[in-house]
């Protein structure tokens, strides 16, 4: 039964009674109190107060006198202008837990989507760079948005924007040319790519030569000469050879690498676009969209010798996934620091007279230090992604071998809960706050981490399995105490929280559920016995764990972490 839709009736019922009035959208105004002593679910009569040109403690005395207990509802209760639901707990309990049960791994979906295509555009590296910790939040939070939007029957497209163009790129064409060779860079991979790039710089120094021929360089490829392509294109190849070892680790996956260099046949058009709408204004020998009505700097759209910012690449590839997807919306997971150029190249958008502007969206979040310190890779304080996972998944091992000598599969299981405690903690606070990550945060098995609730998970599987068949129809009267009923309430919210987490693009709500949910589990464990001699009773309970464990297993998987059954 869904409890809000029944409620939403019942107050509507009342409202015509009462004032003869009716009210849309009842069902959204419904909340579910974190306190359980204000109720299952409470109705906050302000939200009518001007319509009814009443004051809300009135309206919500008039609506209880109107709704009645029944086998629902235990009783109804008015404070400060709520109308507090009292649901009969057993009804309550298990209508919920059925439900979660027979959704299994789809409770909380919807197709409220309708296949509508949301473009997420994440991770996106850049071309001869080594995947770094830098690049972790991108990666996970569009992860977790294209779990979450395909859980609401949106389909998503998933977009690499490789870092694949710029001047840097014909530098080491020369460099490798110059000291490179196949063998070396096939054995070395990215790093030998770095390699070559410091060099030339350090020979450019001495060797003013050397930059012409980066240029030189630069131009080949720009001109689609094909040796320049054909070694551009091995670069690009090691790189993301190199970087698909980290994604088969994080299991992330791409529908589309189009990355910078895609774009260099599709930007003409717009900038003839912009001509013509009258938009380009030249400045110093540069051409940039003027902005100053906006209170925003100029968006560069053509530099002074011809080369194009990443503003312009953004663009095309905005009006390229409009015409290819038909995005309903379009989503940048990118630093907070770029704010500015996404607000320009957006504004844009919107002047050239697209109302599609408004589907475009900077989802931005903050920037990552590691053990307290800033990273920078000119101070040679860089965090390789790949050693970190490793490091992880040896520590976890470590802690299992300590706790669970015997556990089968200890290298999978370590896997997941060493790479899993990572994404866990990159995704646990609001993206937009900084992290700072520190090791002895992100695999504490007894604090706010995915070790934890991965652990809590698998208990509730160890709990099934010593459980068995059920030997009886349950009896969810077992369920009438406060612990067991906080749990039902965190289930119950999952769907909403679903939700919200794709409105606000937020899926830490997910991560902080998770937390909610197995804590609730675990109070409600320590004090209650599950398997009993009352055979119904021990099935309520058992019913109880099991939907625990498949909820904790749906929101998990949702922010991309694993669930072992056994830890
Ligand atoms: N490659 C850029 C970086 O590493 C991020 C690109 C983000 N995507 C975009 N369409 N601008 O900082």
């Amino acid at each position: 039964m869904e409890f809000k839709a029944y409620l939403a009736e019942k107050i509507a019922g009342a409202l015509r009674e009462a004032f003869d009035a009716s009210v849309d959208g009842i069902p959204g105004f419904l909340e579910t109190p974190h306190n359980p002593e204000m109720g299952d679910f409470a109705f906050p009569c302000f939200r009518l107060s001007k319509a009814l040109r009443m004051a809300p403690p009135a309206i919500a005395g008039k609506l209880s006198e109107r709704i009645a207990p029944d086998p629902v509802i235990e009783r109804v209760e008015c404070v400060g202008g709520y109308l507090n639901f009292f649901l009969h707990k057993t009804g309550y309990a298990q209508s919920i837990v059925e439900r979660v049960l027979e959704q299994g791994e789809r409770y909380g979906s919807s197709d409220e989507g309708q296949g509508r295509v949301i473009c997420i555009d994440y991770s996106s590296i850049n071309i001869a760079k080594r995947f770094h910790i830098g690049h972790l939040s991108t990666t996970m939070i569009g992860n977790a948005l294209y779990k979450i939007y395909e859980h609401l029957g949106y389909k998503c497209v998933g977009i690499n924007h490789l870092g694949d163009w710029g001047t840097q790129f014909g530098k080491m064409i020369a460099a490798y040319r110059k000291w490179g060779s196949p063998e070396q860079v096939e054995q070395g991979g990215v790093n030998a790519l770095t390699e070559l790039y410091v060099r030339f710089h350090k020979e450019a120094e001495t060797d003013p030569a050397l930059e012409d021929e980066g240029r030189l360089w630069f131009k080949k490829i720009e001109d689609g000469d094909p040796e320049a392509l054909r070694i551009f294109n091995k670069f690009k190849e090691i790189t993301l050879k190199d970087a698909q070892r980290v994604y088969d680790m994080l299991g992330v996956q791409f529908d589309s690498y189009a990355g910078e260099s895609f774009y260099n046949d599709k930007m003409q058009p717009v900038i003839d676009e912009l001509r013509e709408k009258g938009l380009l204004k030249e400045s110093q020998g540069a051409y940039v969209v003027d902005l100053e009505d906006e209170g925003m700097p100029p968006c560069l759209i053509l530099k002074k010798d011809g080369a194009t910012p990443s503003a312009t690449r953004d663009l095309a590839a905005a009006f390229y996934r409009k015409k290819t997807y038909d995005f309903y919306k379009d989503l940048y997971v990118v630093a907070y620091q770029q704010d500015l150029h996404f607000r320009q190249w957006f504004k844009v958008v919107e002047k050239m007279g697209y109302d599609w502007a408004k589907d475009l969206e900077h989802v931005a979040f903050g920037m990552v230090s590691y053990e307290g310190r800033a990273l920078s890779t000119r101070e040679g304080y860089v965090v390789y992604l790949d050693e970190l996972l490793t490091r992880a998944v040896e520590k976890a091992r470590e802690i299992i071998e300590e706790k669970s000598p015997n556990l089968a599969d200890k290298d999978k299981v370590a896997r997941q809960v060493g790479i899993g405690a990572v994404v866990f903690f990159d995704l646990f606070n609001n993206r937009i706050k900084d992290i700072d990550f520190r090791w002895e945060r992100v695999l504490n098995f007894d604090g706010e981490t995915g070790p934890y609730v991965q652990y809590t998970h698998a208990r509730c599987c160890s709990v099934l399995a010593k459980a068995g068949e059920l030997s009886a129809a349950p009896d969810y009267a077992a369920l009438d105490n406060a612990q067991a009923q906080e749990v039902v309430r965190s289930l119950e919210r999952f769907p909403e929280l679903v939700r919200e987490a794709c409105q606000r693009n937020e899926p830490s709500l997910l991560t902080r559920f998770t937390v909610e949910l197995a804590s609730n589990f675990n109070r409600y464990y320590y004090e209650n016995r599950i398997l009993t001699e009352d055979a119904a009773a021990s099935a309520a309970r058992v019913n109880l764990t099991a939907a625990t464990a498949s909820c904790l297993r749906t929101a998990l998987g949702l922010i991309g972490v694993e669930a072992p059954e056994k830890m």
